[in-house]
C-alpha cells in the first residue's frame, strides 16, 4: 500500500508490532512523541517538524529520506541522485512490477441492473465494473464519489477511510478511468477543494489540465475557526493534448432578480456582445443544490441535472460514450 501520511506510517508499523492504536500512543511516548502531536499529521502528507519528527523517526528506526521516499517523494535536494541512478531504480521497480493489467480475459461479465437504448446502469463496486471497460472506450467520464465526510450511503459502502485509505482508493479508480477514456476524451471529478487538491497534483502527471472550475454553493455551514467552504471544485482533464470535443457553453447575461436590469454594463460593448450570451467562466455561480423533496431522487448529495446537462453538453456529441463510476441517483 503506498502512504501518504506519517500518521499511518507509525500506524502500520503498530500493526507489524501487533500493539493497538492506545499502546502505540503509550509506546511513543517513550521517543517524546504524544498522541496530539502525531494526530496533527494524520489528514495530511506534512512531514512533521524535527522534534515530532527526530522521535518518530528513532520508534520507526528509519532515516528522514526513507520516510520520504514512504510517502512517494524524492527528497528535496536529492534530486540529482535520483536522476543519476534511474537505471537502478527502474531495475528494482520493474522486477517487483508482476501485475497484469488489463487481463480482460478472465474477467466475469457482470450485467446491468437497469438499462434502456440510451444506457445501462450497474449495481456494483466500479473497481469491480471498470474491469469489464475496454481501454480507450469512452468519450466522456464524470466522477462525483464520496468526500470521505462519514455520510451515509447505500448498505455496505463506507464514506470514513484513513486519509492514505481513501486517497489509495482514490488513485485506483482514477488510473481506471484514465485507461477507458479515449484519446482526447473528457474527465471531470467533482469533489472538495480539499481532496481535489491532492488529485491534481497526480493527474497533472497523467492527463492535461483544462480547468479548476469552481461550482460556487454557498447553502452549507460555517465551520468553527475556519473560512465558511461556499465552493465545490469541478477538475477538468483531457487525455492528450487537446479534447476531441469541445462545445462552446454561454449563459445569459446577469440580470438582478428584483428589477430585472442587467447587472454589468460590459465597458459600453453590451451591443458588441453574442446576444446567445456571455462566454461561460471557470466559476459556475448558477448550479443550485437539490433540495426540494419534491424532486429528489435520493436522500443525499443529489447533483442537479444542470450540472450533468453542462458537461455532457460541453464535451461530447450525440451519440458518445458517457460515464459516470458513482451514479447515485443517476445524475
Ligand atoms: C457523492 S454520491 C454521488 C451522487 C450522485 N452524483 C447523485 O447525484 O446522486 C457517491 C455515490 O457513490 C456510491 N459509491 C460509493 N462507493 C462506491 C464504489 N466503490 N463503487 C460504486 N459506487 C460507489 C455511493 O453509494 C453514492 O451513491
Amino acid at each position: 500500500m503506498r502512504f501518504f501520511s506519517v500518521f499511518d506510517i507509525v500506524k502500520n508499523k503498530a500493526n507489524q508490532l501487533g500493539y493497538t492504536e492506545t499502546e502505540m500512543y503509550a509506546v511513543l511516548k517513550n521517543y517524546n512523541v504524544n498522541k496530539k502531536d502525531l494526530l496533527a499529521y494524520k489528514e495530511n502528507g506534512v512531514i512533521p517538524t524535527d522534534k515530532v519528527l527526530n522521535g518518530i523517526l528513532s520508534y520507526l528506526g528509519m532515516t528522514k529520506v526513507e520516510l520520504e521516499l514512504k510517502l512517494g517523494r524524492i527528497p528535496a535536494g536529492l534530486e540529482d541522485v535520483f536522476l543519476n541512478n534511474t537505471k537502478e531504480i527502474a531495475k528494482i521497480l520493474e522486477n517487483k512490477n508482476s501485475v497484469k493489467l488489463n487481463e480482460f480475459n478472465s474477467i466475469q461479465e457482470i450485467k446491468p441492473y437497469f438499462y434502456t437504448d440510451l444506457g445501462k446502469l450497474y449495481n456494483g463496486d466500479c473497481l469491480e465494473l471498470f474491469k469489464q471497460v475496454p481501454d480507450e472506450n469512452v468519450d466522456t467520464i464524470f466522477a462525483d464519489p464520496p468526500f470521505n465526510l462519514d455520510k451515509e450511503y447505500d448498505e455496505g459502502v463506507t464514506d470514513k477511510n484513513s486519509f492514505s485509505g481513501y486517497l489509495d482508493w482514490y488513485y485506483k479508480w482514477i488510473d481506471e478511468c484514465i485507461r477507458v477514456l479515449k484519446p482526447g476524451g473528457s474527465l471531470f471529478i467533482y469533489n472538495i477543494p480539499k481532496w481535489n487538491t491532492y488529485l491534481s497534483e497526480y493527474l497533472n502527471r497523467k492527463l492535461n489540465f483544462r480547468n479548476w472550475i469552481t461550482v460556487d454553493m454557498k447553502f452549507g455551514l460555517p465551520i468553527q475557526n475556519r473560512l465558511y467552504p461556499a465552493n465545490y471544485s469541478l477538475l477538468y482533464y483531457v487525455k492528450g493534448d487537446k479534447p476531441k470535443t469541445f462545445n462552446v457553453q454561454r449563459i445569459p447575461l446577469q440580470t438582478c432578480p428584483h428589477c430585472g436590469r442587467e447587472i454589468k454594463d460590459y465597458g459600453g460593448y453590451k451591443n458588441k456582445m453574442n446576444p446567445k450570451g456571455v462566454t461561460l467562466s471557470d466559476v459556475w455561480s448558477d448550479i443550485y443544490p437539490v433540495r426540494h423533496s419534491s424532486s429528489k431522487n435520493r436522500k443525499f448529495n443529489e447533483l442537479s441535472v444542470k450540472l450533468l446537462d453542462r458537461i455532457i453538453t460541453m464535451s461530447t456529441n450525440e451519440g458518445d460514450v458517457v460515464l459516470d463510476p458513482f451514479g447515485g441517483s443517476g445524475m
